[in-house]
């Protein structure tokens, strides 16, 4: 311990005084511990111990093999975020992920508050203090159930979808918000119907023949897989937008966070190709109820609404900025 044998003997005595009893007690020319010093080898042995823990800690949240990521994400991607989560798992056994999943407004209030390491979410806030990057295409597609007219049409122009009912997200939500921006910039009047706060439910409805709805086609593989709702041609479609990672400028990224943007940033894309999501978001929901088969009608190609449609009552009717239709731009994703 390169210390004197009185200098020993001085913190000893120290240490006794301290506790106010004995530590040692001497017998012939040997040594022994007390009760009081048996006791306080004991703990010193576990103090040591637990500062011992505390560094290796300490230098583990320095590396990859521990920590928690603490992410939210928008509604939408729970649809591909879990594959991408089980694949950083298996190369981070140690980490913890904190994950939410919520809609656009609650995550740039996350995001400002500091409440989380980073966020998943479909276009970058206005705020400035901001930053990532974006790592996937999110095209948005328009649905239909699979029995509507538009199924058997192609190149359907734009202006048919004023005759449809549209079901819509809560206000909040980035899918809506694309939406309605879409349609404010080709001059279309969006009818709405219901207002449904979760996309599982909106694909149900459009099955129920409540409407149609647009939403990311991650949402919808596994119900164009089987059948249950179509994609109609419909020009100037889908909307195309990108998912981003982002996280506050100068936020003090964990190595363990900055190991999950990188691997967003450069693998999820060829990872969510090489392994496409089926049976995903949607496994656990409870069966749609089977819209009822379409009666046989010697008019309903030339009928601009499907027959066993219920529409629901419109609620909404959108405009361009200046309250009145305002005519159509020319697209940059024309087909
Ligand atoms: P949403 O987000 O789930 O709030 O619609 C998707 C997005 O940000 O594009």
């Amino acid at each position: 311990m390169n210390l004197t044998q009185p200098a020993v003997s001085m913190q000893v005595k120290q240490l006794e005084e301290q506790i106010g009893q004995p530590l040692f007690e001497q017998m012939g020319k040997k040594i022994y511990l007390t009760e009081a010093g048996r006791e306080v080898r004991q703990y010193a042995r576990a103090i040591m111990q637990q500062l011992e823990d505390l560094r290796s800690g300490l230098d583990s949240l320095k590396g990859l093999e521990r920590g928690t990521l603490r992410i939210s994400v928008a509604t939408t991607a729970h649809y591909f975020a879990p594959k991408l989560l089980s694949i950083f798992y298996e190369r981070y056994p140690g980490v913890n992920v904190k994950l939410d999943v919520t809609n656009r407004e609650q995550l740039i209030t996350q995001l400002i508050n500091n409440e989380v390491d980073m966020v998943i979410m479909g276009r970058p806030p206005e705020e400035t203090d901001i930053e990532g990057g974006v790592f996937m295409e999110n095209p948005l597609v328009l649905i239909a159930p699979k029995e509507h007219p538009f199924g058997r049409e192609k190149s359907i122009q734009l202006d048919r979808l004023e005759n449809e009912i549209f079901l819509v997200r809560e206000e909040g939500s980035g899918t809506r918000k694309a939406m309605e921006l879409f349609f404010t910039q080709h001059g279309i009047e969006m009818t709405t119907g219901m207002e449904v706060s979760s996309d599982e439910a909106i694909k149900q409805s459009v099955q129920a023949g409540l409407g149609l709805g647009i939403m990311s086609r991650d949402a919808v593989q596994n119900e164009l897989q089987l059948g249950q709702l179509i994609v109609p041609d419909i020009l100037h479609f889908p909307i195309m937008r990108q998912w981003h990672v982002l996280h506050r400028k100068g936020k003090r990224l964990s190595p363990i966070a900055l190991a999950f943007k990188d691997f967003l940033l450069n693998e999820a894309t060829s990872i969510l190709k090489r392994e496409p999501l089926s049976q995903q978001g949607s496994q656990n929901m409870p069966k749609p109820p089977t819209p009822p088969a379409p009666q046989p009608n010697p008019t309903a190609e030339a009928q601009p609404h499907f027959r066993n449609y219920a529409p629901a009552r419109p609620t909404t009717v959108l405009l361009g900025t200046n309250g009145k239709p305002i005519p159509p731009v020319p697209s940059k994703h024309k087909p």
